[in-house]
């Protein structure tokens, strides 16, 4: 797909099709407007019967408008304009443009960046549009038999803004790099247990290694690993035939010098749960457990295409979680590269287990900051649903920071508390911690758990159980949290 600028009157556009907004209460947008006067209130006349009322996502498709070069006019509801929100913005760049993407339209020209949304200037909103281009472009399909073809393919997309200006360039730049990092991290988390194994996710690290300058893959294997005393992550990875790796990304954009800001993915390429198994219903979706480690990898993606200036490290534990005669037992003591020991209550806790390891071992970076990405919880999505992330850390000003990066990449987190109270219910009678802290709270006593392991560090987790994959009909990997990491790591650039 190609992105440009144009500045043109949309009535003068020789594309497929014209995106242009209606709001509700007969209001139109300064593009629609145009288009309005140029059809003798054409527009106007549609509204007026009922055609299309404004009400957000809601798309009336026009054809062979009079006076206007475009074969197509797609109108789309924008909701009351005074209502209009960052996440109504990209809620209707999306229904926009996967529109398009089932209409015959190759080229569009796109005039929503003039909708006025506040806290979005013309560099967000393009970015918006390009990032919500490449997530209705993807689809999944490397284990159908039959790929079907694409019959109209949406290959230009004209954004209307200026064509000068430098930032709305960088825009379309950001956002390119973006979308892939995302739909990479789609692609991993849709891939079936069974063909992303740990030792596919390593090769699809070396991969990026490989196409990009600036960036050094390194798999450790598990010899390697119980070298470093990896004990709580390799007691994971035992109940399972598939060989566990430790995959270390290195992007180095920066002098030496500059600490390099730390990314770890929890990658658990099936959770069964083990031998605290797992009920059946929706354990298919146990697939995704690794949605963290994708996101990481993706991340890195997007990094290696910008090159921005500062210095970057994914670590990703990867492992399967299986019952078997090696796996882990209710009631055994494993200990972590730290030297604390754990007792592993409940076998279905693995994330932490594998992760804490990985915290201990990016200690090595002296890093500037390490976030871990995670599906650790069931009890993130009872708590915040599938909106947010949930966010937890031991530095106010780390979480400022994400929050600022959730904000303008719209790919949101919501605080929760990491009070020492919490940290109680770790307690063991055998061990220096249990794997679990009980029924109450139980995102807040994982982050506890992982907080134990990164007491050296500036440190935050991010439990994406809720937003990086959809159930249902739409069932399928979101690529979040790529563009939130992505964002926060440009974010530091620019701020040395
Ligand atoms: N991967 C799961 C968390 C999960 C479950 C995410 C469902 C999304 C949907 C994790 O390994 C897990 O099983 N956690 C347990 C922890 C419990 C045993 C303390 C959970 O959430 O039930
Ligand atoms: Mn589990
Ligand atoms: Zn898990």
């Amino acid at each position: 797909m190609d992105f440009s600028l144009d500045n043109q009157s949309p009535d003068k556009v020789s594309v497929d099709c014209v995106i242009v907004g209606v709001f509700e209460n007969n209001e139109l947008s300064p593009s629609a407007s145009a288009l309005d006067k140029i059809s003798q209130g054409f527009i106007t006349n549609l509204v007026k019967q009922g055609d299309i009322e404004g009400k957000s996502g809601q798309t009336l498709l026009l054809h062979q408008l009079s006076e206007v070069v475009a074969k197509r006019v797609l109108l789309v509801g924008c909701g009351k304009k005074d209502k209009l929100t960052a996440s109504q913005f990209r809620k209707i760049c999306n229904t926009s443009l996967k529109f398009v993407n089932s209409s015959a339209s190759q080229s569009v020209f796109i005039c929503l960046t003039e909708l006025e949304v506040p806290g979005m200037g013309t560099h967000r909103k393009i970015r918006q549009v390009v990032e919500s281009a490449h997530y209705t472009d993807y689809r999944f399909e490397e284990t159908k038999s039959e790929k079907t073809p694409v019959k109209h393919p949406l290959e230009t997309v004209f954004i209307s803004a200026d064509t000068e200006s430098v930032s709305n360039r960088e825009a379309i730049k950001e956002a390119n790099a973006i979308g892939l990092g995302v739909n990479l991290a789609r692609e991993l988390g849709n891939l079936p247990g069974n063909i992303c194994t740990p030792t596919y996710l390593a090769k699809q690290a070396v991969q990026i290694a490989d196409d990009y300058k600036n960036i050094k893959a390194t798999i450790l294997e598990q010899t390697e690993l119980e070298k470093l005393g990896m004990g709580s992550f390799l007691s994971v990875a035992k109940g399972s035939r598939e060989a566990p790796k430790l995959i270390i990304l290195e992007y180095s954009g920066a002098d030496k010098n500059n600490k390099p800001h730390v990314l770890v993915g929890k990658g658990i390429t099936f959770d069964s749960g083990g031998i605290s198994l797992k009920p059946g219903q929706a354990m298919d979706e146990m697939k995704f457990d690794m949605c963290g480690a994708a996101s990481v990898i993706g991340t890195m993606k997007t990094i290696a295409e910008l090159q921005p200036d500062l210095n970057v490290v994914a670590i990703v534990p990867s492992c399967e979680n299986l019952p078997d005669g090696l796996a882990n037992k209710p009631g055994d003591v494993v200990t972590s590269m730290s030297g604390q020991t754990i007792e592993v209550l409940n076998t279905d806790a693995e994330g932490r287990l594998i992760l804490c390891d990985a915290l201990t071992y990016s200690e090595k970076y002296e890093p500037a900051s390490v976030i871990d990405v995670a599906t650790l919880t069931g009890a993130c999505v009872i708590a915040l649903g599938k909106h947010p992330a949930g966010l937890l850390s031991n530095s106010d000003e780390l979480v400022e920071d994400i929050k600022a990066a959730a904000s303008t990449s719209q790919d949101r987190v919501w605080q929760l508390p990491l009070w020492e109270e919490y940290d109680e219910q770790l307690k063991s009678n055998f061990a220096d911690m249990a794997n679990i802290g009980g029924r109450d709270a139980g995102t807040i006593t994982a982050a506890c758990f992982l907080a134990r392991f990164t007491k050296k560090l500036k440190w935050a987790h991010l439990d994406i159980a809720g937003v990086a994959w959809e159930s249902g009909a739409t069932k399928g990997a979101t690529g979040r949290p790529v563009p939130l990491l992505s964002q926060y790591l440009l974010d530091r650039c620019n701020k040395g």
